[in-house]
């Protein structure tokens, strides 16, 4: 059994999905359901004995005790976090508890968890740390990627309260010795994206014919990686990683936004053309975001040599995939864009086995 945090959300809703089709090991996903959760991401495991699926707050020690001494894990694997930078911007309280106090109360309740483990189980138990490679901050056009060794300069609210967690899981190996892996990864993209973030924004905009908002002069520079291949990247770490280590993930796919977003609009006009011509036709530059990170690049040579993952996909093979599942699944985007995704936890899990689906929606 494992324990995994903000199961619901983009990335960790795709590693559960992905977990539960390559091991038969049962998954206890622990989510606050915010906006970002969203439960009809797990819709097809419905009824699946191996995941029980637990609505709660990662600030709440005292579910988090029960939920360990219950189910007993042999790892944690913490994606849960407020995670769009914009939202950041308007409000940081809530980067602020969930990242920083909520990664501490984890910490503390698998600490005392972990002191009661002996023997094997003692040795085996893993605390794995899901972060961002925006703790490093922000490259110039000629620098080098962003390696392990980096020093820490975040930029955001959003960046500033990972890198605030970063440094506990840290200290808590150094101080505790617990044992721990952190993994800082560059941007993803995939299926079950909330349309908050620029790829699926895009893809959803241009197909409801709107303006797709280009932030600034469009030259900003991410690096992206599918998510499914960060998945098995967490998989690979979380088996074969070196305790108290960092790695860093990334797709060697460096890209400046604009490029994107003609990349989208060409996939779109490709299987879905429009009457009314190129989806580009809708490409809108926008005030900038205050304090923009110019370029972000992933150094991801450590893990290649160390654990020898490597990502399966290129961006012309992901970002194909990416499309054609949103436009395959246009009722998880209604579903999003409505709101009603919220309603179908009740809609869905209302009368499944309690034990299994325990929700308060
Ligand atoms: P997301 O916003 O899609 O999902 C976050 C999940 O956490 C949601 O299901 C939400 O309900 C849950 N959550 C939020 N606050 C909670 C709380 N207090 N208690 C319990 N659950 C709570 O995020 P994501 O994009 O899937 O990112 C997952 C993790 O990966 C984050 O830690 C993020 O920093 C990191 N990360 C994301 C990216 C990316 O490109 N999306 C890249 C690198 C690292
Ligand atoms: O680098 C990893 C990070 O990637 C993760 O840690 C974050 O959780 C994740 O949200 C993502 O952060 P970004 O800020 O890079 O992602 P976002 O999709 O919000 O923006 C990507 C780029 O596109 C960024 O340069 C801002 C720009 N942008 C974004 C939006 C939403 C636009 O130009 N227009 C938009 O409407």
């Amino acid at each position: 059994m494992i324990l995994v945090t903000g199961g619901a959300g983009f990335i960790g809703g795709n590693f559960v999905l992905d977990w539960l089709a390559t091991s038969d090991e049962p998954v206890i996903n622990l989510d606050a359901l915010t906006y970002a959760g969203n439960l009809e991401t797990l819709a097809p495991l419905a009824g699946d004995a191996r995941h029980v699926f637990r609505q709660g707050d990662i600030c709440d020690r005292a579910l988090v005790d029960e939920l360990l001494s219950t189910y007993r894990p042999r790892a944690i694997v913490h994606f849960a976090a407020e995670s769009h930078v914009d939202r950041s911007i308007h409000g940081p309280g809530e980067f602020v508890r969930t990242n920083v106090e909520g990664t501490f109360t984890l910490l503390e309740a698998a600490r005392a968890y972990w002191g009661t483990l002996e023997g094997d189980e003692k040795a085996a138990f893993r605390f794995h740390h899901v972060s961002t490679d925006e703790v490093y901050g922000s490259l110039g056009p000629d620098d080098a990627p962003f390696t392990e060794t980096h020093p820490y300069e975040p930029n955001s609210p959003y960046s500033a309260s990972k890198a605030a967690s970063d440094h506990l899981v840290r200290a808590w190996y150094h101080t505790y010795g617990m044992p721990v892996v952190t993994t800082n990864c560059s941007n993803n993209y995939g299926p079950y994206h909330f349309p908050e973030k620029l790829i699926p924004l895009m893809i959803v905009n241009a197909l409801a014919g709107k303006p797709l908002p280009v932030y600034g002069d469009g030259k900003n520079v991410r690096d992206w990686l599918y998510v499914k291949d960060h998945c098995a990247a967490i998989r690979v770490v979380l088996q074969k990683g070196r305790l108290g280590e960092t790695y860093n993930i990334g797709g060697w796919n460096e890209k400046p936004n604009i490029d994107i977003v003609h990349i989208v609009c060409a996939l779109l006009d490709e299987l879905r053309p429009d009457a009314a011509g190129s989806y580009s036709r809708l490409i809108t530059y926008v005030k900038d975001r205050p304090g923009h990170d110019r370029r972000y690049a992933i150094d991801a040579r450590k893990i290649e040599r160390e654990l020898g993952w490597r990502p399966a996909e290129t961006f012309e093979t992901g970002i194909r995939k990416t499309v054609e599942w949103y436009l395959a699944n246009p009722e998880w985007v209604a579903n999003v864009q409505s709101g009603s995704y919220r309603d179908w936890v009740v809609a869905n899990y209302g009368d499944r086995d309690a034990s299994r689906v325990q929700v308060t929606a």
